[in-house]
C-alpha cells in the first residue's frame, strides 16, 4: 500500500518553494532550465489553462493554511479579472479559469467579490449555449476561416460545474438546465459504443443537426485521445454527482471501463490510446485527470464491485506517476514532467500546469485534504 501522506509532504515541500519562486505569476510550462514562464502578460492572459496555478495554491492552502499559497492564489484570482472584461478571451473554458479560482475563494470565505466574478463566467458560459442542437459553443472563431460555431467539444464536460454552482448559488435552474442539455447531447454524440469519446463534434450552428467529427488534439478522426478520454471519465461523474442522474453515471462507468481496458502494462499513458506502441509520447496530465474521475466515481460507488476496480485503477495510475514521472526536487518549478497538449504539436513530454494540479487533487482525495473544485 503507498503512503499517500509520504507524497502529500513532498509536494509540499516543493510547492512551497515552487510557490516563493513565482510570486506574482501565473505558470503553464517550464520555459528555461526547469524555471515557470508567466503567462499573465495581456497577449496571454486568456489561455484556458489558467486558472490550474490558482487551484493548486488553493488545494496546498487547503492543506497547510500557509498564507503564502492563500496570497498568490488571490493574486492569480485577480488578474484574471482582465479576461472577464474580454469578450473574445471568453470561451466555454470558464469552468476550468474560474471554478479553481474564484469558486475556490467563494468556497472558503463566502465574499461577495469572488461570488460576483464566478457569476459573471456563468453567465458568459450559459450565453453559449446553442438552443438549435443543445450544445455549448467551444471556441471563438480563430480568425483562420474555420467556421467553429457549430463545434462543441467533449472537454467542455469539466466546466459544465460552473453552470451547476451558479444555479445551486442563485436558486435559479436555467444554469443546471443549459448543463444537462449539453451533457445529454456530449453523451448522444461524443460517447461511441466502445465507451471511447471524440474530441470534437460539428453541428449546424442554425438546425442543430450533427455534422460530423472532427480531428483535435488526438491522432484524429476515430481515434482516441487520451485526455479527452480523461474529461469525459471525470466530467460525466461530475454531472452523475451535481444531478442525480444514472444516464450520466452509466457513461461515465462505460468511459472509465474502456480507458482501464486500454492502459498500458506499465502504466504510462500515451498522447492516443491508438499511436503506435512504439511512439514514446506521454500525457502525465490525461492519467491525473483519470486518477481524479476514478477516485470521485469509486466515491459514488461505494460498496459496489466496481468501485474497488476504479479505486484500484486510480491508485496505479498515481503511482506509476510518482515512480516514473514526478520531479518532487523544489529547486525545479514543474511537478509531472511528460505531458503533451495535443498529439500533432511539435513539442511532447514537457510539464503543462494542469497535470500538477491534478496530480495534486488526486493525491488530495487520498489523504483527505481536497478542496472540492467542481
Ligand atoms: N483543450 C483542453 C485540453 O487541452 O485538454
Amino acid at each position: 500500500m503507498a503512503d499517500w501522506n509520504r507524497i502529500a509532504d513532498r509536494i509540499i515541500v516543493k510547492e512551497r518553494a515552487v510557490a516563493e519562486r513565482n510570486r506574482g505569476r501565473i505558470p503553464y510550462t517550464t520555459e528555461d532550465a526547469h524555471r515557470f514562464g508567466d503567462w499573465s502578460d495581456s497577449s496571454r492572459i486568456s489561455w484556458w489553462t489558467n486558472g490550474f496555478w490558482g487551484g493548486m495554491l488553493w488545494q496546498l492552502w487547503h492543506a497547510t493554511k500557509e498564507a503564502l499559497f492563500r496570497d498568490s492564489a488571490l493574486v492569480v484570482e485577480e488578474k484574471l479579472d482582465a479576461v472577464l472584461m474580454d469578450y473574445n478571451g471568453m470561451d466555454h473554458d470558464a469552468g476550468f479559469r474560474w471554478l479553481p479560482t474564484a469558486v475556490a475563494h467563494w468556497r472558503t470565505d463566502k465574499n461577495e467579490a469572488s461570488r460576483n466574478r464566478a457569476l459573471l463566467a456563468a453567465a458568459n458560459l450559459a450565453g453559449r449555449f446553442n438552443p438549435n442542437g443543445n450544445f455549448i459553443r467551444a471556441w471563438n472563431d480563430f480568425g483562420d476561416g474555420r467556421d467553429t460555431r457549430g463545434w462543441a467539444i467533449i472537454d467542455c464536460m469539466m466546466n459544465l460545474p460552473l453552470l451547476y454552482w451558479a444555479s445551486d448559488e442563485l436558486k435559479d435552474p436555467r444554469f443546471a438546465g443549459i448543463a444537462v442539455r449539453h451533457a445529454d447531447t456530449a453523451m448522444e454524440w461524443f460517447v461511441r459504443g466502445d465507451g471511447s469519446v471524440r474530441h470534437i463534434a460539428g453541428f449546424d450552428p442554425a438546425t442543430g443537426s450533427f455534422l460530423k467529427e472532427r480531428g483535435g488534439q488526438g491522432i484524429g478522426e476515430g481515434s482516441s485521445w487520451t485526455r479527452g478520454q480523461s474529461w469525459a471519465l471525470y466530467g460525466f461523474t461530475l454531472s452523475a454527482l451535481h444531478t442525480g442522474r444514472e444516464s450520466y453515471l452509466s457513461t461515465a462507468m462505460r468511459v472509465a471501463d474502456r480507458y482501464i481496458e486500454r492502459i498500458p502494462a506499465d502504466y504510462l499513458i500515451p498522447v492516443d490510446f491508438d499511436q503506435e506502441a512504439s511512439c514514446p509520447w506521454r500525457d502525465a496530465s490525461s492519467a491525473a485527470v483519470a486518477a481524479c474521475g476514478l477516485l470521485t466515481l469509486a466515491g459514488l460507488l461505494r460498496g459496489e464491485d466496481a468501485a474497488t476496480r476504479y479505486q484500484e485503477a486510480a491508485e496505479r495510475l498515481l503511482l506509476a506517476l510518482d515512480g516514473q514521472d514526478a520531479d518532487y526536487d523544489p529547486a525545479h518549478d514543474e511537478l509531472l514532467t511528460k505531458c503533451t497538449a495535443a498529439y500533432h504539436d511539435r513539442e511532447h513530454n514537457f510539464p503543462i500546469i494542469y497535470g500538477d494540479y491534478y496530480y495534486i487533487e488526486a493525491i488530495w482525495k487520498l489523504t483527505g485534504t481536497e478542496l472540492f473544485m467542481w
